[in-house]
């Protein structure tokens, strides 16, 4: 009885004592950081999942400061705690893409003809997220459209480099146009997207593919918050959202620091935009600007910036030009090369620091004709897709994502 008791209060003393300390330390950062914007429709359940996010990203932080494992894999060890479920209408399989782990999800029931296909790239800051916790979303995509969906588990940085995640992803792309018809699907039907950075390299997908005359033509392409451009992140959403979770201006700067393996001490410098030689935001600024949001989205909190304050620091380029290449900076692409642009689903959340590389790229591909449907979540916040199907801790608008991206693909 006496050892019992002393178990128990070792164990409490293991997990309890640190699990409050990460509980209220939680609860005092999200208090003191984060701020919810007037009007957003669930508060409490906001800050509630913050919370929990916090305290998965202190843990990691203190085994890592520990020298035990690193942050992200405390996190992605974590996520994978969700259970997800495979809809009892669909078979799952995981198969092999030239190399790269897919997961299809098809229809049980016989289909007529050939169906539509949908490859999926799930977002996570090219760090975390895995097929697994994106099944729910797939899984309705696949049934409420009767289509093919294929989720793709690229490799995940920063241990497997950056532009890997772009190189496998496109390898699963091609084989899957390649053999459309091993999964019943219609190689002129085939929707390309992904949320986040995974909307970033669809995005980058599709234009690589425009003049691809040995593949058959991307019919859409499906863009959920996507990421697209690491030149100015002083936008007016940058500016407006800084502190909205789940995404603080500051945490862009310091996990794509870490996606590409490089010193986060650059954060604040590539935040400032100290990495942007000045020939570079001449040749950009006329796609990338706080000028071309339109006005009724700068009415909240937003003060334009003179670039010139940037200070040009040459040795934070030189670790950082990455950024500015069009595989992380898709905004950057060529009209000769938007023009010829599937019609594109584009995704906006109103709270979300991502807003402007979207609303920026919605122009982009107004200005070269591709027809874009245009869905703006004004209670959305970055990153809430993710919490489709997960009960208490999810929020309406991600129903409102996923009801939305069924009825596009229904449309095609
Ligand atoms: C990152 O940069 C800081 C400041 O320049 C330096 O003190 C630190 O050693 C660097 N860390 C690594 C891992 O290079």
């Amino acid at each position: 009885m006496e050892l019992l008791q002393s178990l128990l209060l070792a164990l409490n003393g293991v997990i309890g004592i640190p699990s409050l300390s990460l509980l209220s330390w939680a609860i005092y950062y999200d208090l003191s950081r984060s701020e919810i914007p007037p009007g957003f429709d669930s508060p409490l359940k906001l800050r509630g999942l913050h919370c929990l996010t916090i305290m998965a990203f202190t843990a990691g932080k203190c085994l890592e400061l520990l020298g035990i494992c690193r942050q992200v894999a405390v996190i992605r060890f974590l996520m994978n705690f969700w259970n997800p479920r495979v809809d009892p209408s669909l078979s799952a399989k995981d198969l092999l893409f030239d190399g790269v782990p897919v997961r299809v999800y098809q229809p049980k029931t016989p289909s007529a003809g050939p169906r539509k296909g949908f490859m999926f790239f799930h977002g996570g800051a090219g760090m975390i997220g895995s097929i697994a916790f994106y099944e729910d979303v797939c899984s309705k995509i696949a049934k409420e459209t009767d289509s093919v969906v294929v989720s793709v588990g690229y490799g995940l940085g920063p241990e497997n480099p950056y532009p890997n995640q772009y190189v496998e992803c496109l390898r699963a792309l091609v084989y899957f146009m390649r053999n459309v018809a091993d999964y019943h699907v219609d190689s002129s039907r085939i929707i390309v997207g992904g949320d986040s950075c995974g909307a970033n390299f669809a995005t980058r997908l599709c234009q690589l593919l425009v003049d691809r005359k040995d593949l058959p033509k991307v019919h859409a392409q499906l863009l959920i918050y996507p990421a697209l451009q690491g030149m100015d992140f002083n936008l007016p959403s940058y500016q407006q959202n800084s502190q909205v979770p789940m995404l603080f201006r500051q945490m862009v700067s310091h996990y794509t620091c870490l996606f590409l393996n490089k010193n986060t001490s650059l954060a604040n410098d590539v935040l400032e935009g100290c990495h942007v030689p000045e020939h570079v935001r001449l040749k950009y600024q006329k796609w990338v600007n706080g000028d071309l949001i339109p006005e009724e989205f700068k009415v909240r909190g937003y003060k334009p910036q003179d670039p010139k304050i940037c200070k040009f620091k040459p040795k934070v380029y030189e670790e950082m030009k990455q950024l500015l290449e069009l595989t992380f900076s898709p905004l950057f692409a060529e009209d000769a090369v938007i023009c010829k642009l599937p019609q594109t689903y584009l995704l906006t959340c109103e709270f979300d620091v991502l807003r402007d590389d979207g609303l920026l790229y919605k122009k982009r591909l107004e200005d070269n004709g591709v027809s874009v449907k245009w869905v703006h979540l004004a209670n959305g916040f970055h990153a809430v897709a993710v919490c489709f199907g997960y009960g208490y801790l999810s929020f309406p608008v991600a129903d409102q994502i996923a009801e939305s991206v069924v009825e596009f693909v229904k449309s095609l």
